[in-house]
């Protein structure tokens, strides 16, 4: 028979860990500034009422702040690429604030960022790249039949393209891509070695490719793959990096040792 502390206790800990995986769902962004924020706002009243008593610096108060979000990042078990975020996002930022940057540098990052993924906020498609161990995979996985033809959906800034322009020369290369900027940077780095469309992945048509790549986010999965299966020719194949299909098992699954201990996911249409 437990004892009523015992009950008590094991209570506690199922609250904690279901709360723990209720935070998880959230997004890593709010996740980190609405767990630490608040507490690092009472921190902050307690030093300035402190004053002398508590002679913190900002950069020392800042470095503070990044390891609690550090930490909390790690108890939630959050994607590793989270970890350095949230350690230097606000040392980072007391640096610039600091290094007195003109403002038109910072116009230009503005600008840069609108022109790079402006577009995510109605896509749910943010702009990061695939890794090196991700490019390499893939041009090992893709069959060593000479002709086939493969689309990058949202080719970004062309990495995946250029990796295989150089690993698969026997692949017939095409992107698409939506936001302006990034385009651009794949036309002039891929220049000549593969078409890259400036548009929408929806208005494409899959029947033309033997292999499909996407890295995109969780949002647009399952109406990807219902195009999948309207367009795309029996046993070609729709590679995913790291987003699965709800409810679709793939036929195979290719574990990727990268900072984001992602995966690649390979369907074959039916
Ligand atoms: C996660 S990035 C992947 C970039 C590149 N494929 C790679 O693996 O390095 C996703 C890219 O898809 C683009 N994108 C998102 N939605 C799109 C859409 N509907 N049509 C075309 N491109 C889109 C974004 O602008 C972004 O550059």
């Amino acid at each position: 028979m437990m004892s009523q502390t015992q009950t008590t206790r094991s209570t506690t800990m199922t609250w904690v860990e279901e709360s723990r995986r209720a935070l998880q769902r959230l997004s890593p962004a709010i996740l980190a500034l609405g767990l630490h924020l608040p507490l690092w706002a009472v921190i902050l009243a307690i030093c300035l009422r402190l004053g002398n008593v508590c002679n913190l610096g900002p950069g020392t108060l800042a470095w503070m702040e990044g390891l609690t979000a550090w930490a909390v990042t790690r108890w939630l078990g959050l994607p590793r690429w989270w970890q350095p975020i949230n350690l230097l996002f606000f040392p980072l930022l007391g640096l610039a604030l600091e290094s007195a940057i003109a403002p038109t540098w910072a116009l230009a990052a503005f600008l840069a960022l609108v022109l790079t993924s402006l577009g995510s906020l109605h896509t749910r498609v943010p702009l990061f790249l695939s890794s090196h161990q991700a490019i390499q995979a893939l041009a090992r996985c893709i069959p060593g039949q000479p002709g086939l033809r493969f689309i990058d959906l949202g080719c970004g800034l062309g990495g995946p393209l250029a990796g295989l322009a150089r690993l698969r020369p026997d692949l017939v290369l095409h992107g698409v891509e939506a936001a302006p900027l990034n385009w651009l940077v794949s036309r002039l780095r891929l220049d000549g070695r593969a078409r890259i469309r400036l548009g929408s992945l929806w208005d494409e048509d899959l029947s033309r490719f033997d292999i499909v790549y996407a890295y995109l986010s969780p949002a647009p999965m399952p109406r990807l793959w219902e195009k999948a299966c309207r367009e795309m020719r029996p046993g070609s194949l729709l590679i995913s990096n790291s987003f699965g299909i709800p409810g679709v098992v793939p036929e195979r699954e290719i574990a990727l040792d990268d900072l984001s201990g992602s995966s690649l996911l390979l369907w074959r249409i039916p």
